[in-house]
């Protein structure tokens, strides 16, 4: 794709819908999206993409990436891919909202500024409220204070500057209410009580999911690539394991596979050493491509779709558009052991991996709650 940002010009915006430009015939660069918006202000750095997957629910809604991507394409190919990720995660979710997305191109340790940040922020805003944005890989709830002295459309805010904060909290908490139901259904009974559960990545969620663990009463071990993540869950409970690295925790003998790291740990290397009999955690895009979902089925593994028990989080900065109130946000948090439970019994049903079946449940939810619109008000 030729340099969509072009030769460097002032406040530069090109918008992309629907067809503009021409694309061969059958084929299209923005898949079914909306909208994709091309940001630019030269002076402050700022070199970004917005993607509007659907609007079919509401106001789209989701992070902001701020990446060093290797080229346009790569960034285009992200943003256009987690949108489509967020209009789903936000469908199951049971949020009146859409799917979107951006990123921002650069280094966020040397880039970021609070000019760049404004800029990005007048960006959001003139769109109007069809895009609302949140934190992702590389910006923070203080950063989204910046953004949003230049837009209303921002979640993810401080608490100090009436936002919902840290989305980790119930991240988590989503986590282990998908993880009850999944429990439920492979052993009767919503509960990891005497569970081996093996947690990859003791992060902002995963420090918080093995808490909950241990609440219920579930035997963990865990692991991380960071010595201070480890040396922190450690310091609070020595008696947990540790193991390793990833490929250690995957053989281990576990009951649950919890990854909370990065994406893409089930792959054809991973499903086949797996001992686990439940596979649910926070990172987004578990499965390292199409089919692992069924090589993960055949060994009657059962995997609680990633983007349905961390939706969380999501749930958590949505909440903020109403007014921030954290019982109310935990309460539908809560309601992820139901809607994971429910994948489960569609994917038995329809003889489908789970993942197939929380895929036509969200798509169900956008077509028949979206198709209202249709009835003039
Ligand atoms: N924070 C949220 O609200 C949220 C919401 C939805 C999804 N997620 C996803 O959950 C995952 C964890 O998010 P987080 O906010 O806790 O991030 P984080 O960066 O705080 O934690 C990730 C942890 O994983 C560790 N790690 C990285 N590579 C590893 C590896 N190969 N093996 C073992 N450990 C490794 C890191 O050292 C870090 O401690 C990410 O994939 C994120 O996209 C987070």
């Amino acid at each position: 794709m030729p340099n969509v940002f072009g030769p460097p010009h002032k406040g530069a915006e090109h918008v992309i819908q629907g067809g503009d430009p021409p694309v061969p015939p059958g084929a299209s660069r923005f898949g079914s999206h909306e909208q994709v918006v091309f940001c630019q202000d030269e002076a402050s750095g700022l070199r970004a993409i917005i993607a509007i997957y659907s609007t079919a629910l509401g106001p789209s809604l989701g992070g902001t990436r701020f990446y060093p991507y290797k080229s346009e394409d790569e960034a285009l190919a992200d943003v256009l891919n987690l949108s489509r990720g967020m209009a789903y995660k936000n469908a199951l979710a049971g949020l009146d909202l859409g799917g979107g997305k951006a990123v921002i191109i650069g280094d966020p340790a040397t880039d970021k500024s609070e000019a760049m940040l404004r800029a990005y922020g007048r960006f959001v805003q003139s769109l109007n409220g069809r895009y609302y944005t949140a934190c992702d890989v590389g910006t923070f709830s203080e950063d989204m204070d910046i953004v949003a002295r230049e837009s209303r459309y921002v979640t993810g805010r401080t608490v100090a500057h009436g936002g919902a904060g840290d989305s980790s909290i119930l991240t988590a908490f989503g986590v282990f209410q998908g993880m009850r139901a999944a429990a439920e259904t492979v052993w009767g009974a919503p509960t990891l009580r005497g569970r081996r559960v093996g947690v990859e990545g003791v992060g902002k969620v995963g420090h918080r999911l093995v808490e909950h663990l241990l609440e219920d009463g579930a035997d963990i071990v865990i692991c991380d690539v960071n010595q201070a993540a480890v040396d922190r869950v450690r310091s609070a409970h020595p008696e947990i394991e540790v193991v390793a690295d990833a490929a250690a925790l995957i053989r281990t003998e576990l009951d649950v596979y919890a990854p909370c790291a990065l994406g893409g740990s089930l792959n054809d290397d991973t499903v086949p050493v797996l001992t686990a009999k439940v596979v649910c955690g926070a990172a987004n895009n578990q499965l390292a491509h199409v089919g692992v979902e069924k090589s993960l089925a055949d060994r009657a593994i059962l995997y609680a779709p990633d983007y349905v028990v961390n939706s969380g989080g999501v749930i958590q900065v949505a909440d903020e558009i109403g007014g921030f109130n954290f019982d109310r946000a935990k309460a539908r948090a809560t309601g992820i052991h139901a809607t994971t439970k429910k994948i489960f019994a569609l994917a038995a049903d329809e003889g489908v991996p789970p993942a197939v079946a929380a895929d036509r449940l969200a798509e169900r939810r956008m077509t028949e709650v979206g198709r209202l619109r249709g009835i003039l008000l």
